[in-house]
């Protein structure tokens, strides 16, 4: 029986193994890089030994009552609980599905007012930015029932600029704190006592964090795969003009009929994870785990990146395993599959001068592309669908 768990033996003290997470490069790539040369379980030392907490939980999270940084117990059960049955369950979907088809309609309105700007009824957008303002807008009505208009967004430092940004910054730095989670500052996670405010500010606040990036950026990385590769989006393309036609805009219900497509999105989650690493779990008894003897309060991550890329360990899961996996999902695969469908049939989408889409990736939880995704984009519908909308 294999019982030594290998680790890096660079070791620094205090810090164990915490330097060699740190750079340019994402987490989950170093990790990945470390599992080639260790193998799929490893031990990193990361601080010294401490109650389970969260930086970022601590700092910017309402003192720890955001459910989804919470220990399995009752507290995360019952928020869990509320989210799903209140806002996420195929039925609440069903109810408000009003939200997400008007604010679909207003973005492709509006990039069919931009594309019909520019000379040729052709037109560059940074169309990954607009789609961060589409899919903040419809977080925003579901959870408080506001949303902004694009000429607001458009006044530098108006409201939902600042608060996308100060949302691009708490991402980014959840990303960071994960690591910094084992530093022995941190202080013992106290879940208990929240008052009824806190608790919905929290969970507001995860629910726009977790809900918002990780479809923009899903989206953003499907377009950019699909230029880079113009065979298989014209065959996306081909598809929908063959299983719904020119005449009227593909609608939610079409989408099972539509394989090719679900093909892409599958795709681009495998490569692309907005979750690249799970939350971290805390083995609560003595285990065994891969032929490995793991002691009571180890603490595991599970990198969902690499097994999406790993031919001899290969798992396919973008939205985590077992209870604790993405309560989002039935909701994101309803708004990724649908936004990508009608951007594919009401444009034509080329990059500028024909150049290849950089892929580089951001650092940050939700493995945002770096750079903006420019694109020219062009009608290809009748005037009166996108007038229609
Ligand atoms: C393409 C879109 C999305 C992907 C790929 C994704 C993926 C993930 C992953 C990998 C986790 C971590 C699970 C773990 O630790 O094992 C997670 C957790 C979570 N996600 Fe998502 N997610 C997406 C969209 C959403 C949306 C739209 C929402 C809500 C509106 C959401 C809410 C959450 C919450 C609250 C958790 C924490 C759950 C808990 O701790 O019980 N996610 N997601």
């Amino acid at each position: 029986m294999k019982n030594r768990i290998p680790e890096p033996s660079v070791s620094l003290p205090l810090i164990g193994h915490l330097h060699l997470l740190s750079g340019k490069e994402t987490v989950c790539k170093k990790l990945a890089t470390m599992a080639d040369k260790y193998g799929p379980l490893f031990s990193l030392k990361l601080g010294t030994r401490n109650p389970p907490s969260f930086g970022g939980g601590r700092h910017m999270g309402y003192n720890n009552s955001i459910f989804a940084l919470a220990p399995y117990g009752e507290y995360w059960r019952n928020i869990r609980k509320m989210v799903t049955i209140e806002l996420l369950s195929s039925h609440r979907l069903e109810k408000i599905k009003h939200i997400r088809f008007s604010e679909m309609d207003y973005y492709i309105k509006d990039l069919y007012g931009l594309s019909r700007s520019g000379a040729g009824n052709c037109a560059k957008v940074t169309i990954s930015e607009a789609l961060e303002q589409f899919t903040f807008n419809i977080n925003l009505r579901m959870l408080v029932g506001k949303r902004f208009s694009g000429s607001t967004y458009a006044e530098v430092n108006s409201e939902p600029r600042r608060y996308e940004k100060a949302i691009k910054q708490a991402i980014y730095l959840f990303g960071i704190f994960v690591l910094a989670d084992a530093l022995p500052y941190l202080e013992c996670m106290d879940i208990q006592g929240h008052t009824r405010d806190t608790i919905v500010k929290a969970t507001t606040m995860i629910l726009t964090l977790t809900g918002g990036e990780s479809t923009s950026v899903t989206i953003t990385w499907a377009l950019s795969l699909l230029l880079n590769h113009p065979n298989v989006l014209k065959a996306a393309q081909e598809e929908l003009d063959r299983q719904v036609g020119t005449e009227r805009w593909v609608e939610e219900s079409d989408i099972k009929n539509l394989k090719y497509l679900q093909a892409i999105v599958k795709e681009t989650l495998r490569l692309y994870p907005p979750g690249p690493i799970t939350g971290i779990r805390e083995a609560t008894q003595d285990c065994r785990i891969a032929g490995y003897d793991v002691s009571k309060g180890t603490r595991l991550i599970v990198n969902l990146w690499k097994l999406h890329r790993d031919p001899r360990n290969f798992e396919y899961m973008p939205f985590s395993s077992g209870r604790r996996s993405c309560p989002g999902i039935t909701f994101r695969l309803q708004v990724v599959h649908l936004t990508a469908a009608k951007l594919i049939q009401g444009f034509e989408i080329r990059t500028i001068d024909g150049m290849a889409v950089d892929m580089e990736e951001g650092l940050g939880l939700a493995l945002p592309k770096l750079n903006p995704l420019e694109v020219v984009l062009s009608p290809r519908l009748r005037s009166e669908l996108y007038e229609g909308l």
